[in-house]
C-alpha cells in the first residue's frame, strides 16, 4: 500500500485552510496548489505548486506520487462572471482530469447543492440521485464540471462527489462572512437594531470543520466510492435565528421590517466599509451589492437528505 499523498487544489481556499491543516495531523503527505504565491501559513512540509488549472503546461508533474486528490478549486458567482465560473470551474477541472493517472485511489471532487436548482420543484428532501436542474449560473457550472468528473469515473476512476451547502467558519469571507461584515459595518455606524425582513427564510448551513470531516471520512470509507454525499446539518435555521445571533455578537436587537429591502443601503454601507478601512481595519471579507445576499435567497428545494452521508456512518459534530 503506496504512503497516502494528498493533492489538494484550491489550496489557497477557505474550505482548504481548513482541510490541509487536518490532512498533516492525520499524516497525510500534502502537495497544494492555487495560483497565488506560497501563502506564509503553509508549514515547510507542505509541497506548494503555484499553477493555473487553466493551463495544462503547467500541470505536468502535479500527480507525481499522488494516491488521492481533493479537488477542491474553482469559482463562485461572489466573485466571477459566467465566462469566468466556466473557466474555473469546467476546464480546470478537464485538464486536472485529463492527465489523472490510472491508479489514482480516490478523486474526491467538491461540488456543491446549488446543482440540484432553486426554480424546479424537486421532490424534497432531494436525495443525491435525483436529476438536477440548476437554475443560476453557479449552479450550471458546477453540474457541468460535475458531468466531467461522472465520466471519468464511468471509465473507472474512484470519483467520490461532495455537495455541501453554505459553508461557514473562520476565515469565511463570502456568503456568512459578507453578513457578519454587514452587521459589524451597521453597528460600527452606530445603529442599534439590525433591521431584517420579516418574512422568515429557512438557511442551509454546514460548517467547514464538519465539511473537512466528512471529506477525510469519505475519502477513508470502501464503499464511498462512485458516489455524491450531500452536506448539510438537517436542522435549518431561518434568517431570523441567523440575524438573532449576529445581533447579539455586536450588541445589536433584531427589527423585523415588512419591506424586503430595509437595512442599510448599499452606498451607505459602502461609504462605512470605506471608513472602516481607512481607519486601519483589515478585511478580506467580501462587501456585497446585496445586504445579507446569502440569506435573501428562497429555495423550493431547500430540504436536502443525508441519509446517504449517514448511511457511511458520519455524525455531524456542530450545528
Ligand atoms: N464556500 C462554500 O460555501 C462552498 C459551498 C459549496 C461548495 N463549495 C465549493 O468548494 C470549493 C472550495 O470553496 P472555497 O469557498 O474554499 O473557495 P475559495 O475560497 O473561493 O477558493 C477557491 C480556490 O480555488 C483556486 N482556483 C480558482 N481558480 C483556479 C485556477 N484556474 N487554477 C488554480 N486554482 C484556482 C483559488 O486559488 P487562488 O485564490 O490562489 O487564485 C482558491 O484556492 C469550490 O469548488 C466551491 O465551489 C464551496
Amino acid at each position: 500500500m503506496p504512503q497516502p499523498y494528498a493533492l489538494l487544489t484550491g489550496a489557497t481556499g477557505f474550505i482548504a485552510s481548513h482541510l490541509l491543516p487536518a490532512l498533516l495531523a492525520e499524516g497525510w503527505s500534502v502537495r497544494a496548489c492555487g495560483r497565488r504565491p506560497r501563502p506564509d501559513w503553509f508549514s515547510a512540509e507542505v509541497d506548494y505548486r503555484s499553477v493555473d488549472l487553466t493551463r495544462p503546461e503547467e500541470l505536468e508533474t502535479l500527480y507525481d506520487g499522488v494516491t488521492h486528490v481533493f479537488h477542491l478549486a474553482g469559482a463562485s458567482s461572489s466573485t466571477s462572471t459566467e465566462e469566468e465560473m466556466h473557466r474555473f470551474n469546467v476546464v480546470a477541472t478537464q485538464n486536472l482530469l485529463a492527465i489523472a493517472p490510472a491508479g489514482l485511489e480516490r478523486f474526491l471532487h467538491m461540488s456543491s447543492t446549488s446543482v440540484y436548482g432553486e426554480e424546479v420543484q424537486l421532490s424534497v428532501p432531494v436525495t443525491e440521485d435525483v436529476q438536477p436542474s440548476p437554475s443560476r449560473g453557479y449552479g450550471k457550472a458546477k453540474w457541468e464540471t460535475e458531468q466531467v468528473v461522472w465520466a471519468r469515473a464511468e471509465a473507472g476512476l474512484p470519483v467520490i462527489v461532495l455537495r455541501p451547502v453554505s459553508v461557514f467558519g473562520p476565515a469565511n469571507t463570502k456568503l456568512l462572512g459578507s453578513a457578519v461584515l454587514d452587521t459589524a459595518m451597521e453597528a460600527w455606524a452606530g445603529r442599534r437594531t439590525l433591521a431584517v425582513h420579516a418574512r422568515p427564510i429557512e438557511q442551509r448551513l454546514v460548517h467547514v470543520e464538519d465539511l473537512v470531516r466528512a471529506s477525510l471520512h469519505l475519502a477513508g470509507h470502501e464503499a464511498a466510492a462512485g458516489h455524491a454525499y450531500n452536506v448539510v446539518v438537517p436542522e435549518y435555521p431561518s434568517s431570523h435565528d441567523v440575524a438573532a445571533i449576529l445581533a447579539a455578537a455586536f450588541g445589536m436587537e433584531v427589527e423585523l421590517d415588512d419591506d424586503p429591502t430595509c437595512g442599510a443601503s448599499y452606498e451607505e454601507r459602502a461609504s462605512v466599509h470605506r471608513q472602516m478601512l481607512e481607519q486601519g481595519m483589515e478585511s478580506r471579507i467580501l462587501l456585497t451589492e446585496q445586504r445579507f445576499r446569502f440569506m435573501a435567497k428562497a429555495n423550493r428545494n431547500n430540504r436536502l437528505s443525508v441519509d446517504a452521508l449517514a448511511a457511511t456512518g458520519f455524525h455531524f459534530a456542530r450545528d
